[in-house]
Formats: C-alpha cells, structure tokens, sequence
C-alpha cells in the first residue's frame, strides 16, 4: 500500500525546487477563486502548511489536521514567522470522524492526499462528511488519464508504453501510489452528494522538469505561472496535467 512516510524525507528537501513552487502556486490561484475571507478551511494532510497559511492570510479560520509531527512542527513555524494563526490537529484522513466530531467546515481541502489512500472513494467519504452545507470540497489527485505524458516527455518510451494503462506509478518521491481519474472521482462525489463545480490540471508545461530544477528569477517565473494557471483552466491541456484539481459543492 502506499504510504508517504517513505518518501517524507525527499518532500521536505524538495519544498522549494521548481516543481512545487509551481504546484502550489497553481492550486493556491485555484483555490482562490472559490475561496472568501471569513470561511472556515480544513486542510487534511496539510502537510508543511504551504496553502493553509494562504488561507489564513487570505482571511480564512483555518484547521489543519497532519499525521506527521516533522510536517506538523513546520506548518506551525512557519504559520507563527508568517504571523498566521493555525489549529493544528494530529491525525488522518480515517480518524477524522474521531477527532473533529460535530464539526463542519465551509471548505475541505485535501491536497496531494489522494494517492496515498488504500481507497479514493473512502477518502472522499470521509472528507465530505466534514463539509457544512452548500460547503465545498477541494481534492488533488494523480491524473490518472496522463500517466503517460511525463515519461514520454522525458523520452522514457519502455516507461510510457507501460503507463499507458496503468492505475499505479512511482511517484518523484519514490513512492508507488495510486492514480485516479475524474470520472471517478466524481462518481465519488456524486454518491456524496456533491457536484462539481470546477475542475483544474496543475503543473502541464512543466511536469517534465527534473526535480533539482530550481526557481529562475523574476519575469520568467511569472509568465511560466501565468501559462500554468492559463493551461490548467483549458481543454485540451488541463487533461495531460500531472495532477487534476476538483472543487466540488455540497
Ligand atoms: C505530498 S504531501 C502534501 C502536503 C500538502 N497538502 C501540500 O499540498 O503541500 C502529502 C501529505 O499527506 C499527508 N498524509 C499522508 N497520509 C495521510 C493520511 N492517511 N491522512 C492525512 N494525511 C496524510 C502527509 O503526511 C503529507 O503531509
């Protein structure tokens, strides 16, 4: 089974390098465009806290439940340099029933959680049982329509015929998990009784990219935001993302 623990090491000494840099950034525009200020956030999995403080400086109350105490330690460094007030819970996607009894949210975030989830469909139903009425829920996902394009980009051709249609992969981590596709991941929501209201691609362009590629200065980092986020609104380029990015409404 999946687990991100193995790969917990190598995600915090890339936090920085290009490729998250881009990932968070396209799902923190995202969000954006869902998100007020005043809405009470769960973020599941909130990791080192990169969206969670977004939300907090964006004006939202945000919780962050994250079963690991390094991730934990520096989600609350972080939130107190950047003079941003987090709960922080430890937990995980199935105790939450346990540990936030009662309590509902305007928007449930789980961001990169899903592929290391035994099941995509017993996570969406756990989440969706935190959101409040008319609340929303925000999920990433590996794209599984496109397992394909990143090895073919890197001109990996054994690796893309193989992942052709595959379900699982090894992620940049070293980690084997899961892929899922949108059709699924709706169908999930669907019987939870959500509806989507957007879905996203995060990172097109640049999924190739290896992962010791670091931040290039000024300009050229905006316009590469600027055709990420244009890219991962659109047809067809939305559907070769690394990752999908659905917001659902209850
Ligand atoms: C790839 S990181 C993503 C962190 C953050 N959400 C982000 O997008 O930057 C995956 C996160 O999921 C957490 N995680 C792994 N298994 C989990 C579970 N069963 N329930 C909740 N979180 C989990 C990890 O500890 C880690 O913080």
């Amino acid at each position: 089974m999946a687990d991100f623990r193995g790969g917990e090491a190598v995600w915090i000494e890339r936090l920085d390098n290009l490729r998250n840099v881009i990932r968070q950034e396209v799902i923190r525009r995202q969000l954006s465009r869902h998100v007020t200020a005043g809405m009470t956030v769960l973020d599941v999995g909130c990791g080192q806290g990169t969206q969670a403080i977004e939300l907090a400086r964006a004006g939202c109350v945000v919780t962050g439940v994250e079963p690991s105490k390094e991730l934990r330690l520096r989600c609350e460094r972080s939130a107190s340099s950047s003079g941003c007030a987090i709960e922080l819970i430890d937990g995980a996607v199935d105790q939450l029933d346990e540990i936030m009894v009662g309590r509902h949210f305007d928007v449930v975030c789980a961001h990169g959680v899903l592929m290391y989830m035994p099941s995509m469909t017993g996570a969406i139903t756990a989440l969706s049982r935190r959101v409040a009425l008319r609340g929303l829920l925000s999920v990433t996902f590996r794209n599984g329509h496109a397992l394909a394009f990143r090895p073919a980009m890197r001109r990996d051709w054994a690796g893309a015929l193989a992942a052709m249609e595959a379900k699982e992969y090894v992620n940049e981590l070293g980690v084997a998990a899961r892929s899922d596709r949108l059709e699924n991941v709706e169908t999930a929501l669907v019987e939870s009784g959500f509806e989507i209201e957007s879905w996203y691609g995060v990172r097109v362009f640049n999924d190739a990219i290896a992962a010791d590629m670091q931040v290039p200065e000024g300009e050229d980092l905006a316009a590469m935001l600027e055709a990420e986020d244009a890219a991962g609104r659109r047809d067809p380029y939305r559907w070769l993302a690394s990752q999908l990015h659905v917001v659902a409404r209850r």
